[in-house]
């Protein structure tokens, strides 16, 4: 069993992480500043003796010197982000400070301490509005936001320092990642999530577009289970690999399952796509399954069903 700091621990994706983590016996130190995640995400995580949560901002200088040099961790999952497209445009130096400068301290901290392995979030953000479908990982970077831009800069800056440094990296482009405890609050947050809300307070959804596009929406089960066994599975090498389904769903699609579970919500309304939207987006998942033996297990209808019965 080992020892795994998880950043972002409160997360949407950090608290699945590190439930997991827990329930495979390893021993797991989180650390999050709280800004986004929630220490209600980890309910469950904070009755487990393997368990143990720190308040504090990875992207402040010393933090994670001192946490990995305390802890000791064998591999660290570097999920703490700036997680909002929309707050990397409007803010862009919070962004690069959450999104490369932190990452460039996870690698010094991990550097410093012989820490074996490094998982980075990384982002599906990084292909911008490719069209050539399914995504591959030698398709052009080409990132249309400072987001995307960030998840790139670190990639590099951590697949740069892996040899030298003599850790494992393993960047994750994340595809839409959906389930329990993502937050809705925001009208850019993740579609599934909003509809959910709206599903569960009685009222209709709305539709940008003629609801036909479709996205590679991955449960936030098996992301976590991907993360997992990149940080603890022996003899894996250095890489980026895609973590998606290779499955395309239209939002018509995802209403359809909704309206099944609440028959008296009106039907969806439909509004002008928005600006800058893409229509269709979906990721290749060979190389996840070759390098990580990794493969999406939960299909979107099972999991929009616990999604929907969670409470
Ligand atoms: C994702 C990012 C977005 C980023 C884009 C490009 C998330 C949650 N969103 O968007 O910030 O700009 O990649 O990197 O990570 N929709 C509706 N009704 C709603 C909400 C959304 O119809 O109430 C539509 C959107 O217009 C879109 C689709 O649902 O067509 C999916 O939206 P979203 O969940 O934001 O994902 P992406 O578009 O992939």
């Amino acid at each position: 069993m080992a020892k795994i700091l998880v950043t972002g621990a409160a997360g949407f994706i950090g608290s699945h992480t590190t439930d997991l983590l827990i329930a495979g016996g390893h021993t797991v130190l989180g650390v999050d500043n709280l800004r986004t995640g929630r220490r209600s995400n980890l309910e469950r995580a904070l009755r487990s003796p393997s368990f143990r949560l720190t308040e504090a901002d990875v992207s402040e200088p010393g933090v994670m010197a001192a946490l990995v040099s305390e802890f000791r961790p064998g591999a660290v999952i570097h999920l703490a982000a700036l997680v909002s497209v929309q707050e990397s445009i409007s803010d862009p130096a919070l962004n690069q400070r959450l999104n490369v400068t932190a990452t460039q301290f996870v690698a010094d901290a991990a550097a410093a301490q012989g820490t074996k392995r490094i998982v980075f979030a990384s982002s599906a953000a990084i292909y911008g509005d490719t069209t050539d479908l399914p995504i591959a990982e030698e398709s052009a970077a080409q990132p249309i936001s400072p987001y995307g831009e960030a998840k790139l800069a670190s990639e590099q800056l951590l697949l740069a320092r892996s040899e030298a440094a003599g850790f494992t990296v393993r960047c994750h482009r994340y595809f839409n990642v959906f389930g329990p405890r993502q937050d809705p609050a925001s009208p850019y947050s993740g579609v599934i999530s909003i509809f959910d809300r709206r599903y569960r307070d009685g009222k209709p959804v709305t539709i940008f577009g003629d609801g036909r596009q479709t996205r590679d929406f991955i449960s936030v089960h098996d992301v976590a289970r991907a993360n997992v066994v990149a940080a603890t599975v022996p003899n894996i090498t250095t890489g980026t690999a895609n973590i998606c389904t290779g499955q395309a769903t239209s939002l018509l699609d995802i209403v359809s399952v909704f309206a099944a579970y609440y028959p008296k919500v009106a039907g969806p309304r439909f509004a002008p796509a928005r600006a800058g939207d893409i229509i269709h987006s979906l990721g290749r998942p060979d190389r996840a399954r070759s390098e990580l033996n990794f493969e999406a297990k939960v299909s979107v209808a099972d999991a929009l069903g616990e999604l929907i019965r969670s409470g």
